[in-house]
């Protein structure tokens, strides 16, 4: 749908290669979620767009969404905070989650959303309770036979109890404004809207005929991102919804959409690599691939094998054989693959990198804290324009090394380099380096940077090392810096932690 976008995989692949950050990760490309944006407006300028923040909600993508312009369909109190804190005019965010606590709805109104989707008495009951006068629309549920990820029964009620129900927001003192619906995400089938169109319609004139008028019409998500199945132009989307528009209402309704996947879908690269490469039986021609990502890394929407996604090797071109894709950890459902048929070149080893193309979205917000021990998918951004991440917004990253030989926690000068040099190839400029012995305890060294600052303390009785890099802005990466370090100190361990501030400035 969201025609090709090759220099997306072309940046981010050269921003891999350059900085060879650990894998498993994701790289998004900023200028093409603004591209895919734009894009997206410009086939339906009649609709007002709220991007679904769920897709991805990195508070560098919605701050930059919010600049260009975009409303926001939001699924709780997490992600109104979140917007907000990205500069979000609150009349721009959409509740659109029909299930929600009371004092969520208060806290939304307290923030000043005005705007709320139901699909059931209780919920409409709270909304006027704690969001007197607020502009609702009623979801009605909708077959959605071709979306690769469907809702089911879900969200979303019967269009006869939805005319009921917004009869009674009007009665309520509610703004009713009209019907949505979502008729599940990936559409393939440009006329998949026609049939909740038609519905919506119905609703439309049976409210009227009770004296009540609707003047809005929310046509959800669902386009597509490009996976394994080429989907058709985005044109087609937008002809079928406006034909169906047409046909179906007498008066043009105020039509609203909310794609996710459309806008971020392209922007992003996963890189992951290949632990193992291995046979079931010496005479089986598949064979499993296991995968440093797997289904709890940010892969979930590998569930019944949903979404298939595109892959790159540096083989490609050379002979296949058909695989099996598996994730890393212990967990048996942890299979990306094994339906699908999937054919990756016999030249496959360990060690090698899998790129996952098209998975900007729906991926590291899935990925599990610490699943099996694994951390939540890193990601990096690239593009996108200066004081759009602010520049006093950071990460900080705090680290203990364990298993750290006694030699290298007493030699001050070797861990004087091996701070200077990690945080160097991570992007970092240490304008100062100084250190401090400390008898007994350890050596610490400090470097003042001029992205801000970083710290090791050696701690001899524990064999251990405990690090603290801070960096502003987006040109260095210091996580990767302690990754780095870690590999330089010859550490056996590390627990590392990330703490992002300071995300409002700019
Ligand atoms: C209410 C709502 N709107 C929009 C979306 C975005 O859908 P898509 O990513 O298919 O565009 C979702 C996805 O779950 C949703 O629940």
């Amino acid at each position: 749908m969201i025609e090709a976008l090759p220099q997306a995989s072309l940046r981010c692949r050269a921003f891999l290669d350059d900085r060879s950050p650990p894998t498993p990760c994701l790289v998004v490309d900023l200028d093409v979620v603004r591209e895919s944006y734009v894009r997206l407006r410009e086939a339906l300028p009649e609709a007002r767009l709220y991007y679904a923040v769920k897709a991805n909600p990195a508070p560098e993508v919605v701050r930059l969404l919010a600049r260009a312009g975009a409303g926001f369909d939001v699924a709780g109190r997490e992600e109104i905070e979140l917007c907000l804190a990205q500069g979000v005019r609150p009349e721009l965010i959409s509740y659109g989650n029909t299930v929600k606590k009371a004092r969520d709805i208060a806290f939304a109104h307290r923030a000043g959303v005005r705007r709320f989707t139901f699909d059931s008495l209780p919920d409409l009951e709270n909304i006027a309770g704690h969001a007197p006068g607020s502009t609702v629309s009623c979801r009605i549920l909708v077959d959605s036979p071709g979306s690769q990820t469907p809702f089911g029964q879900k969200f979303g009620c019967s269009p006869e109890m939805a005319a009921d129900l917004l009869t009674r927001a009007a009665a309520l003192g509610l703004d009713a404004e009209g019907v949505a619906f979502h008729v599940g995400s990936q559409h393939l089938d440009p006329g998949a809207w026609e049939d909740g169109i038609a519905a919506a319609a119905r609703v439309t004139r049976a409210v009227a005929a009770r004296g009540v008028s609707l003047r809005g019409l929310n046509i959800g998500g669902g386009m597509p991102g490009r996976y394994a199945t080429e989907p058709p132009p985005l044109a087609e989307y937008a002809a079928a919804i406006r034909a169906s528009v047409e046909r179906h209402f007498p008066v043009a309704p105020e039509l609203a959409f909310e794609p996710g996947r459309a806008v971020v879908a392209g922007a992003g690269l996963i890189r992951s690599e290949v632990v193992l490469v291995s046979r079931k039986s010496p005479t089986d021609e598949k064979r499993w691939v296991y995968l440093d990502i797997g289904r709890y890394g940010g892969m979930a929407e590998t569930e019944n094998e949903a979404i298939a996604y595109r892959l790159e090797t540096a083989h490609d071109g050379t002979p296949d054989g058909p695989v099996v894709i598996a994730g890393p950890t212990c967990d048996g459902d942890d299979v990306l693959y094994q339906r699908t048929p999937y054919r990756l070149p016999l030249a496959l080893r360990a060690g090698d990198f899998v790129d996952i193309l098209e998975t900007g979205a729906y991926t590291q917000s899935y990925s599990s804290v610490s699943f099996n021990g694994f951390p939540p998918l890193r990601t990096y951004f690239l593009g996108g324009e200066p004081g759009e991440v602010g520049e006093f917004a950071g990460r900080h990253v705090l680290a203990e090394f364990s298993g750290v030989s006694p030699e290298v926690l007493d030699d001050a000068g070797f861990l004087c380099d091996s701070l200077q040099r990690a945080l160097e190839k991570a992007g970092a400029t240490v304008c100062e380096l100084t250190f401090k012995r400390f008898e007994p305890q350890g050596i610490t060294v400090l470097a003042l940077l001029s992205e801000s600052h970083a710290s090791i303390h050696s701690y001899p009785e524990r064999g251990s090392v405990f690090v603290d890099v801070f960096t502003c802005g987006r040109r260095a990466d210091p996580e990767l810096a302690v990754h780095l370090l870690q590999e330089l100190l010859g550490a056996g361990a590390a627990r590392t932690q990330t703490i992002h501030r300071g995300q409002e400035d700019g």
